[in-house]
């Protein structure tokens, strides 16, 4: 019998995100975003991307039937982002999951926000090697892991942020440089025509040996906004900080993940989450790999960030393991660990 087809939803943050996946094939998926909402605030506000899960959720998951040319009773799986997230959020998700597998008589399973950003891989790739480290770098998250089968062995945590993550840390300074929201595109669209050796930002817990494979962002946002502080009453040479702040947190991603690539034998590097977008994290990686010898894998732009393809993916792989399906009295679990 094949593969039942897995609808993802996807509700932790800003954007409702729907995907329809059978056989680690993406079939169709479609995103809606809260963000135009959030940004006269400059950060999300919780209330306001709960509010708006609730009225996107439902045409979302038909855009995607529609992009896949399928009908809702073609569905034979449901999965949805139990955490971590914003709880409101998670909420407005799950209680759309519940219903559909309940109403459609088809099995429902919780997944992780984070195991959803390293499945994203597989949709443009293929299956992932085993073992592969795993660098997840979003607004939320900076983690650097040994992943071996995704749904059935534990993951490794290497390292993770001490205080801000990457994405968070651009969001910030690009505030402070008077960037739109969100920060992280702005930034990488600043710096395209700026020096990244204009100013010599830090490179945090750069070898390190008590945090070898930790990262810390809170200094370089607040060196950023001391440059910035530097400059009152004149021009700020936003370019120049913008691709001066990327170098850097480019560098300090890129330098620890090939490191431990090669301390613990393994031979392909994926990065995902929200700042894989970034260019320059993109292009030094790819530098830095290909010095080495490591495979680098990132996933196509369009699934780098939060969607619902992300975590069909995952139900798909949860179906083809035979993993139990989730009660449907399963909760969110907001803080979710890894
Ligand atoms: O994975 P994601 O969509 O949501 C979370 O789970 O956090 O990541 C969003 C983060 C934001 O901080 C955003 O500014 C950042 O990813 N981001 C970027 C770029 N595109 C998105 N950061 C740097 N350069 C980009 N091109
Ligand atoms: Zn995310």
């Amino acid at each position: 019998m094949s593969a039942p087809i897995v609808l993802g939803i996807e509700s932790s943050c800003d954007e409702t995100g729907a995907g329809l996946v059978r056989g680690g094939r993406l079939l169709g998926h479609a995103l809606a975003s809260s963000m135009d909402e959030h940004a006269r605030y400059g950060g999300v506000i919780p209330e306001i991307a709960a509010r708006a899960h609730v009225h996107a959720l439902r045409p979302v998951v038909q855009r995607a039937l529609d992009a896949a040319g399928l009908r809702l009773s073609d569905i034979g799986a449901v999965a949805v982002t139990t955490g971590p997230g914003l709880s409101g959020a998670l909420q407005v998700g799950l209680a759309g999951a519940k219903a559909l597998a309940y109403a459609l008589g088809v099995p429902l399973y919780g997944v992780h926000h984070l195991a959803g950003h390293v499945a994203a891989d597989t949709l443009g790739h293929g299956p992932l090697p085993d073992p592969c480290m795993v660098l997840i770098v979003s607004g939320g998250h900076t983690s650097l892991l040994l992943v071996r089968d995704l749904v059935r062995d534990p993951i490794v945590h290497l390292g993770d942020t001490l205080d801000d993550a990457a994405g968070e840390c651009f969001d910030k300074v690009a505030r402070v440089f008077g960037l739109p929201y969100p920060g992280g595109p702005a930034i990488d669209r600043a710096a395209r025509v700026g020096d990244p050796r204009a100013v010599p930002f830090p490179r945090p817990l750069a070898g390190s040996p008590d945090h070898r494979y930790d990262f810390s962002f809170s200094g370089l946002k607040t060196a950023a906004a001391r440059w910035a502080e530097g400059h009152a009453g004149r021009e700020l040479p936003v370019p120049d900080g913008a691709a001066s702040l990327q170098e850097a947190v480019a560098d300090v991603l890129t330098r620890k993940a090939v490191e431990a690539c090669a301390e613990h034998g393994v031979d392909t590097l994926v990065v995902v989450g929200g700042v894989a977008a970034n260019s320059r994290v993109r292009s030094l990686a790819e530098e830095r790999c290909r010095t080495v010898g490591i495979t680098l894998r990132v996933p196509p732009l369009r699934l780098c960030t939060d969607n619902g393809a992300m975590i069909a993916a995952v139900g798909d792989l949860l179906v083809r393991a035979g993993a139990e399906p989730a009660p449907l009295d399963m909760s969110i679990d907001p803080s979710a660990p890894l």
